[in-house]
């Protein structure tokens, strides 16, 4: 998309699209609608005039109107975008409305796009660049590698557009961040989108390995013998069953010069076609399941975009990937497991497998295990751990849990500007009864009420004192409809906020 700053009256721009954002400054929601249009350029409010009298156009949250030959203006169609109500609008309104004029304009096989900076609000420079960025790298992203039909219409130019009195180096560094957190987001989509024959373990690991080679950051990627040396019964359990090996990928990010403080452990779940195993899955909808490896897709797109950010602060990456498959070789309902050991003298944990379905928090528990090992002083997961976090919170929160309120307030700041929604729901010790098993230490489900909470309790278990996070992004990871501002198919959520999370703990 090779998004640029553009310093110039709007009227000079030649471009295929110029969009412009316009937003409702009415009082209240049931006065009539008081257009406003977000630039101060004559010739763009002169060409808007005609169409805002007629009322035909309202300004709502990413409402469109694409106006053609518009007098006075060099570009060729004049987009306006609705914000919605003057006062509301945020920097994810922004990130959206960006994303809808992408989206707008690539169904009409337009190359060429302008999105004007805002002009009136309140919002930061280099926020609002940044996001305006995002929004419309991420809009650009369609799914449909395979469709020997598909018509490449991507955007090949994208200018952002700001007058001269605005913040030359807060735009130039909004403009930049912005185009690798979008990148780094379609980076963790492809990988969502991958089906599970195109996308096993070890090619995941490949994935991972060529991403980490091309920013510059350490990476191993381990197999079978690993897990056995490292002993982590857990992991092994699940990608026992299949015959493809699971890979165990290890990704570091170390700043410039030695420091200290924090080392970050992100651990993602990184199942690349979850069957069910034994406890084998219904039919319906079971092709979905090649998008149980979004947690670990979120975790290398993180990696990534810390990469080329460099905040100063450590930071590991691990993904747990497997097959969770039925066959003679796969592990049964009443298994008992033991866990990767947390030290010399601290032997695993032992678990009691009751449904061999709930593999994403055992691949997860040896995870978390080996992060602490390695150093990690602070732990984020995300996994598509649970149906029942959709049941809980819907399609539009992902669930959070943690055991720390610091960690989870920092995850909870990141938010603000990731744009991402999470729902904070309890990991209370009371719930720990729930997985209580008679056989072994632990058990891997907890009955039908309070499903993702009773996998964030098995998770906890392995976390222990370490401060965690946990993003359960089942619910989110996956958009059955597009939207004005992306596409249907893999959403790359989680991404921008474990970003977010990490850069608050620069020291
Ligand atoms: N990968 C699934 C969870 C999932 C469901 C992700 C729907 C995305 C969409 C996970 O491994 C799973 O199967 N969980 C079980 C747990 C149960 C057996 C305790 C579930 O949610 O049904
Ligand atoms: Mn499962
Ligand atoms: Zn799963």
């Amino acid at each position: 998309m090779n998004p640029k700053m553009l310093i110039s009256p709007l009227s000079d721009v030649e471009t295929g699209l110029l969009a412009v954002f316009a937003a409702d400054a009415a009082k209240d929601k049931d006065a009539k609608p008081q257009i406003q249009m977000l630039t101060q350029d004559d010739a763009a409010l002169k060409a808007a005039q005609a169409v805002l009298e007629s009322g035909e156009f309202k300004a709502e949250p990413n409402e469109t109107l694409l106006l053609h030959g518009p007098a006075g203006l060099k570009a060729k169609r004049l987009l306006l975008v609705g914000l919605g109500r003057t006062e509301k609008a945020t920097i994810h309104d922004l990130r959206k409305a960006a994303g809808t004029a992408v989206r707008t304009a690539k169904p009409r096989a337009i190359r060429e796009i302008a999105i004007a900076v805002p002009v009136g609000g309140a919002l930061d420079a280099k926020l609002t660049v940044r996001a305006l960025t995002e929004g419309a790298l991420v809009a650009d992203f369609d799914p449909d590698t395979y469709r020997s039909d598909r018509k490449d219409r991507s955007v090949q130019a994208l200018r952002v557009v700001a007058g001269a009195a605005f913040d030359r180096a807060a735009a130039e560094d909004g403009l930049r961040e912005g185009a690798i957190v979008g990148e780094a987001q379609n980076f963790t989509r492809s990988l969502v989108n991958e089906p599970g024959n195109r996308l096993t373990p070890a090619i995941l690991g490949q994935r991972a390995a060529e991403m980490c080679r091309e920013f510059g950051l350490a990476c191993e990627v381990h197999s079978t013998d690993k897990l056995r040396e490292l002993k982590m019964g857990a992991f092994w359990s699940v990608a026992q069953g299949s015959e493809e090996p699971p890979a165990l990928i290890v990704m570091k990010y170390e700043p410039e010069g030695a420091i200290s403080g924090p080392v970050l452990g992100l651990v993602g779940k990184g199942i690349t076609f979850d069957t069910g195993g034994i406890s084998i899955k219904p039919a319906d909808n079971m092709e979905k399941m090649k998008y149980d490896m979004a947690g670990g897709a979120a975790m290398i797109g993180a990696m990534r975009a810390i990469a080329q950010l460099q905040p100063r602060v450590r930071v590991i990456g691990i993904v747990c990937a497997a097959e969770n498959m039925p066959s003679g070789r796969a592990q049964k309902p009443g298994d008992v497991q033991i866990a990767m050991p947390a030290g010399p003298d601290r032997p695993g944990k032992s678990i009691e497998v009751i449904n061999t379905d709930a593999e994403g928090r055992l691949v997860l528990a040896d995870g978390l295990t080996y992060a602490k090992q390695l150093g990690a002083t602070h732990l984020i997961d995300a996994a598509t751990l649970t149906g029942a976090v959709s049941v809980a919170l819907g399609t539009i929160n992902a669930g959070v849990f943690s055991n720390d309120d610091a960690a989870y307030a920092q995850f909870a700041e990141g938010l603000k500007i990731s744009g991402e929604r999470f729902w904070r729901l309890p990991v209370e010790d009371d719930y720990r009864e729930l997985i209580r098993s008679q056989i072994a230490d632990i058990k891997n489900t907890g009955g039908r009420y309070g499903g993702a909470i009773t996998a964030a309790m098995f998770l906890k278990e392995f976390a222990e004192e370490t401060p965690w996070v946990h993003l359960d992004i089942a619910g989110m990871a996956w958009l059955d409809e597009a939207k004005p501002w992306i596409a249907a198919g893999p959403s790359g959520v989680a991404m921008r906020s474990i970003l977010e999370w990490v850069r608050r703990y620069e020291v």
